[in-house]
């Protein structure tokens, strides 16, 4: 049976791609068959991530009777190259002296980019989108009969559009995602009363991962100067707090002495599972999506196997 895993945010630029496709290939690194679905319709990425195109995008499995083969590209072998190839990537050995291949499978489901695509979707009559709901419904299923899934990771759209909010359905684990600022804060609590509690009553499970939380680069100098200040900010407290905190589910707690990133969590009944920093360096990468394979040692790397380890 496959478990499904949805990234999903109130606001966009939260890091679900980020988040995503990292995840997905942790758990192929793990030997696991994962599938990533690009389910962001409106704004798709994963082309220009993993610089492929399919024979068939995911737009034409949901409006035509596109074969999941085509639709699905392996892209196991180019992981294992992309390690290889690149010289800014560490050597990655095990104990035993040897090169740690992704043993698992990672297939990827491609949206197409192209305007017309997404209109298609968006604006097709009552009985169009009928029927790309109940082929969606089928997707999650032939991933798992056909290609033997483990894991249908999927990322979203951001907000409450149609897509956004369908792209949903198929998920046992719904990720929702926030930076710790007021608006995502609001927002999140919006959708979560309104959407989120929907799937909830129907089974899915939900988690909140606050991500790109401040401290891990704001100078300690920060912390100092703003000390002196009255009034303190988030990530003048978070820096001290992040410094020599040991699990993650002690954040929580500790976070909410500064402001409320916990209200949602009580309010709603869903866990926050995460807090991830803000790391700049990924941030600036040119391929972050690749990070927990370029950077084996990189914190952001042990963010994610965390995270993973919880949902696994
Ligand atoms: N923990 C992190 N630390 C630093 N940068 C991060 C982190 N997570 C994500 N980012 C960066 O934030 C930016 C936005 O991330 P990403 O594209 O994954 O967000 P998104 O939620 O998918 O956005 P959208 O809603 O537009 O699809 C990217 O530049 C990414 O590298
Ligand atoms: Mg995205």
């Amino acid at each position: 049976m496959s478990k499904c895993i949805a990234f999903h945010s109130y606001k966009g630029g939260t890091g679900k791609t980020t988040l995503a496709c990292n995840s997905a290939i942790l758990l192929a690194k793990r030997g696991y068959s994962v599938c990533l679905l690009d389910l962001d319709i409106y704004a798709p990425s994963f082309h220009l991530y993993f610089s492929k195109e399919p024979r068939k995008w995911i737009n034409d499995f949901l409006t035509s009777s596109a074969d999941i083969r085509d639709v699905m590209i392996d892209v196991t072998d180019s992981l294992n190259n992309q390690r290889r190839q690149s010289d800014t990537i560490e050597s990655i050995k095990r104990d035993d002296g040897n090169e740690v291949e992704v043993t698992g499978k990672l297939w990827v489901g491609f949206s197409n980019p192209q305007k017309k695509e997404i209109f298609k979707l968006e604006i097709a009559d009552a009985e169009t989108k009928r029927q790309a709901i109940r082929r969606f419904v089928q997707f999650r299923e032939i991933l798992t009969s056909e290609l033997g899934a483990d894991y249908i990771i999927v990322d979203t759209s951001p907000g409450i559009r149609f897509w956004s909010i369908n792209s949903l359905a198929i998920a046992d684990i719904l990720l929702l995602t926030l930076k710790m600022s007021d608006l995502d804060i609001d927002g999140t609590r919006i959708v979560a009363e309104e959407i989120y509690r929907f799937f909830i009553e129907l089974g899915s499970k939900a988690f909140l991962v606050y991500n790109m939380v401040q401290g891990y680069c704001v100078p300690r100098e920060a912390v100092s100067v703003k000390e002196g200040l009255s009034n303190l900010s988030t990530y003048a407290i978070a820096q001290p707090l992040l410094g020599d905190v040991t699990s993650v589910t002690q954040l929580p707690q500790r976070l909410n002495e500064i402001e409320d990133p916990g209200s949602i969590s009580t309010n709603l009944g869903v866990e926050i599972i995460s807090f991830i920093p803000c790391y700049c360096d990924i941030q600036f990468l040119k391929k972050e999506f690749l990070t927990v394979i370029k950077y084996r040692h990189h914190p952001f790397t042990s963010q994610i196997e965390k995270l993973i380890d919880t949902l696994s």
